[in-house]
């Protein structure tokens, strides 16, 4: 059985979907914290366990011996370390045959806080001496897109990395593909892989994608992280949750999220989703919320 955990987030839904192209419903099963939440999986017949990370007594008989379990990382910092080091522990204790896990691209180069609870879930997973593999995941394309209304609203796309600066992003469904193609293919044992977009693009060049298809005059606009922090801080962010995105700002200046490996065109055996594609989308979306 191929176990996907988190399969009720972005991702997970996603990955769920993908692997439905692949095998057989009764071939996959999700593990959730709240089945309510799981109505699509259940509707098409896929095994529903029940789990929640923080708890690990509820993870005892979350795998069976023989399963392929997906550890997506969890969203809450602080916690997911220990939540991710249950899942570990539960599914050496049921003995599956491959445990992958969403990881961050570059692993130990990568050096901001996010990808610390990555290095050190790496390092849980080789000590549990299970088959793994390593998805080492760069930036969602979406974490930029899905700010479109409000950069149209502004007039710009405002952070404190250099205009130059480069992301190799993908898609969240990009992402899905290649988790399910490693969930459901053979030989990704012990394999680390470095996924990203096929190309990577500059802050400044979003800003031309989005003012090009959107026909306004869109710039990039770099500022002091003083200002960015009060910004942030406007829109109700919590002051923890600033760290991360302004120490993320400065890794992506570093150029971290930028490599291009092509490691997930491999996977999925297709082109990443460019960005120009994910901007018309999301661009229809504002304009049609019925699309
Ligand atoms: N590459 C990137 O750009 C990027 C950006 C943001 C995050 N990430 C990482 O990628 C992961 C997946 O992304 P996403 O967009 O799918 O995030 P998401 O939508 O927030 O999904 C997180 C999933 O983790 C589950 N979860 C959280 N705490 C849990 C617990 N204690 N027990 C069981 N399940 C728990 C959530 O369950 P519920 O549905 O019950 O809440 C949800 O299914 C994130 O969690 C984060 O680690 C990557």
């Amino acid at each position: 059985m191929i176990v996907v955990t988190g399969a009720t987030g972005q991702l997970g839904r996603l990955v769920v979907r993908n692997l439905l192209d692949l095998v057989a419903a009764d071939q996959i099963a999700v593990l959730v914290r709240d089945p309510a939440r799981a109505t699509h999986p259940a509707e098409h017949g896929i095994e529903v366990r029940v789990a929640d990370h923080d708890v690990p007594a509820s993870l005892a008989d979350a795998f069976q011996a023989g399963d392929r379990v997906l550890l997506i990382s969890g969203n809450q910092f602080g916690a997911r370390r220990a939540q991710h080091d249950a899942v570990i522990d539960a599914a050496k204790a049921a003995d599956v045959t491959l445990l992958a896990y969403t990881s961050i691209l570059g692993g130990p180069d990568t050096r901001f806080v996010v990808a610390d609870d990555h290095h050190a879930t790496e390092r849980a997973i080789e000590g549990s001496g299970l088959p793994f593999s390593f998805l080492r995941n760069g930036w969602y394309t979406e974490n930029y897109t899905a700010q479109l209304p409000t950069v149209l609203e502004h007039g710009a796309v405002v952070g404190t990395a250099a205009p130059g600066s480069r992301l190799a992003t993908a898609t969240r469904n990009d992402y899905a593909a290649a988790a399910a193609a490693v969930l459901a293919g053979n030989g990704h044992e012990n394999t680390v892989y470095e996924l990203s977009g096929d190309e990577a693009w500059s802050l400044h060049e979003y800003a031309t994608e989005v003012s090009r298809q959107s026909g306004q005059d869109i710039t990039y606009r770099q500022i002091p992280a003083a200002e960015y922090r009060q910004m942030l801080a406007g829109s109700g962010l919590p002051e923890a949750m600033i760290d991360v995105f302004l120490e993320t700002e400065d890794a992506i200046e570093r150029g971290e999220l930028a490599t291009v490996t092509g490691d997930l065109r491999r996977l999925i055996g297709r082109p990443s989703t460019s960005l120009a594609e994910v901007i018309r989308d999301q661009m229809k979306a504002c304009t049609d919320p019925a699309v």
